[in-house]
């Protein structure tokens, strides 16, 4: 049942601020004081936080690897699960290892989940499936609740996946001592406001139709983003290449200057994560690199941030202005947005996009 809607996917996306707001009360303790989290999830000697996963779950993992770092001061290893299991991994009794997987049946996550056990002091999976192989054969599961998707290309699963890995390390940062009673209790608040804020970006989005339909006449799309946007960056390239079957790519900004600004000329609409945060004026330093080669640039960023970008941008697109643990959660809105108004653009088949499988059951 779509909803009114005429793809799942576009029914999937708007769902996010009341998928997210049942995820944060079924995670919500009796105060404000820590996430209330199964039994059996401990970071206090955790050495090392081992996240595995692919696609798009693979993506919330590397902002969770930013956010283990930051709140947390755990070390983390983050990798594909198709790369990992072959690589003889260095693995130790201290490590918690934690697999994402919206459909818990992917088999390449699943094996690299089996090769850890044994190996690692803990298993944890973060999946939609709570029956699925993957939440049995961890040591805990921790269910997103994002309800069934049925869309090929991920959209409610990955921000519930975020949420709940920022709750994972916001525990953790409590479990190391890391970070104090009143910061933890700041970012809980921040983390109730999230399905408002989500509610906002698909609000604004709408203003994203105009913009898609450029990107549908493209023949290459890059995207960027420094710190966590930076996999929020490669989230909105697959988002877009999946459905839509335009080239698109997804760097770091800094590394713009390392080879990809060979591809930039007027041609190329390049959509720039930027919300006004530590790193934004590094980002707006390569925003001006893209524009000196007549390159299109789509900001995403709130009022200030583009209100400091000045003209020559080709297209901004205001966000609400949100903490910095939310930016990556609420950007993936405009990210899954331009991907699905590009597709429908182009008249692709949105919810099952050729060559693709809800489920990767194969290695
Ligand atoms: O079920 P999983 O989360 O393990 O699936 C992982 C990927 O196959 C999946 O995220 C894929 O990349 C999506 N089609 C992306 O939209």
């Amino acid at each position: 049942d779509k909803a009114g809607h005429r793809h799942f996917m576009a029914k999937e996306i708007a769902e996010q601020p009341s998928v997210l707001r049942g995820a944060l009360e079924f995670y919500s303790g009796p105060g404000d004081e820590a996430p209330c989290l199964p039994e059996g999830v401990d970071f206090a000697a955790a050495g090392r936080v081992v996240l595995v996963a692919c696609g798009t779950a693979y993506y919330a993992a590397q902002v969770a690897k930013y956010w283990f770092e930051q709140i947390a001061g755990i070390a983390v290893e983050c990798d594909i699960a198709s790369e990992f299991r072959y690589r003889n991994p260095v693995l130790g009794p201290r490590d918690v290892a934690i697999f994402i997987s919206q459909s818990g049946e992917t088999a390449d996550t699943l094996a690299a989940l089996r090769h850890v056990q044994g190996r690692v002091g803990q298993v944890l999976s973060v999946v939609n499936v709570p029956t699925s192989t993957i939440a049995r054969e961890s040591d805990v599961a921790l269910p997103i609740h994002a309800g069934p998707e049925i869309g090929v290309a991920s959209t409610k699963a990955f921000t519930a996946q975020l949420l709940v890995l920022a709750l994972l390390a916001l525990r953790a940062g409590r479990d190391t001592g890391r970070l104090d009673a009143d910061t933890l209790a700041a970012h809980l608040r921040d983390l109730a406001a999230l399905p408002g804020f989500m509610a906002q970006a698909l609000d604004r989005g709408e203003a994203l139709r105009d913009i898609a339909a450029e990107l549908g006449e493209a023949r290459d799309v890059l995207f960027l983003g420094r710190g966590p946007m930076y996999p929020l960056a490669l989230e909105g390239a697959l988002k877009l290449k999946e459905i839509s079957y335009i080239h698109a790519e997804g760097h770091a900004s800094g590394e713009l200057k390392h080879g990809p600004i060979a591809l930039i000329d007027q041609h190329v609409p390049v959509v720039v994560m930027a919300p006004r945060d530590a790193l934004f004026d590094k980002t707006m330093s390569n925003v001006a690199e893209v524009m000196a080669r007549q390159g299109q640039v789509i900001l995403l960023s709130d009022r200030a941030g583009l209100a400091e970008a000045g003209p020559g941008i080709a297209h901004g697109l205001a966000m609400p202005a949100v903490p910095d643990l939310l930016a990556p959660i609420v950007y993936a809105v405009p990210a899954q947005l331009l991907a699905y108004h590009a597709a429908v653009y182009r008249g692709t088949d949105v919810d099952q996009p050729r060559n693709l499988a809800k489920s990767v059951t194969v290695e």
